[in-house]
């Protein structure tokens, strides 16, 4: 059963997004028995709080419902427990790759958008802007998700 991890800074903005549209993805191909998968940040500022509301409407406006999820933060076992942990950016990348055990650890560590053909990898943070970028990180993150299940499934 694949598992997969998505990470972002502060685990309100985009790996909620993220979980519930690769959720979405999967269970419209009728797998989703077939995955284990969660998201996390790797800051602790959010912990326990429910996604950004500009997250939580972007998700509602498109028919998903996100506001049953809670922050956390990565901890090193989850390199141990997730098949795949997907970071947001590059930065992500960087620390989830410096937490103890990284080196070595099972699970495949990647960008988002290592998989896909942007310019950028870096799924653009929109904590600090106006609601348009939750609506244009949401289209980002769905052709993403969906290339990212055709990866893990080929
Ligand atoms: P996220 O966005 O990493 O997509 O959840 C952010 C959320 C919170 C903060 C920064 C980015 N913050 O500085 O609190």
């Amino acid at each position: 059963m694949p598992s997969v991890l998505f990470v972002c800074l502060g685990n309100i903005c985009r790996s909620p997004l993220a979980e519930g549209i690769f959720r979405h993805h999967v269970e419209r191909r009728g797998l989703a028995d077939r995955f284990v998968i969660d998201s996390a940040g790797t800051g602790d500022w959010h912990v326990g709080s429910p996604p950004h509301i500009e997250s939580r409407r972007v998700a509602r406006d498109r028919g998903l419902d996100i506001s049953s999820q809670r922050a956390r933060q990565i901890v090193p076992d989850d390199l141990k427990t997730f098949d795949w942990v997907v970071a947001m950016d590059t930065t992500n990348h960087r620390d989830i790759l410096a937490l103890p055990g990284a080196g070595g650890c099972p699970a495949r560590v990647i960008r988002l958008l290592d998989i896909v053909s942007h310019a950028s990898k870096d799924v653009p943070d929109p904590y600090f802007g106006g609601a348009d970028g939750f609506d244009a990180v949401y289209d980002l993150l769905d052709e993403a998700c969906a290339a990212f299940l055709d990866h893990v499934m080929d």
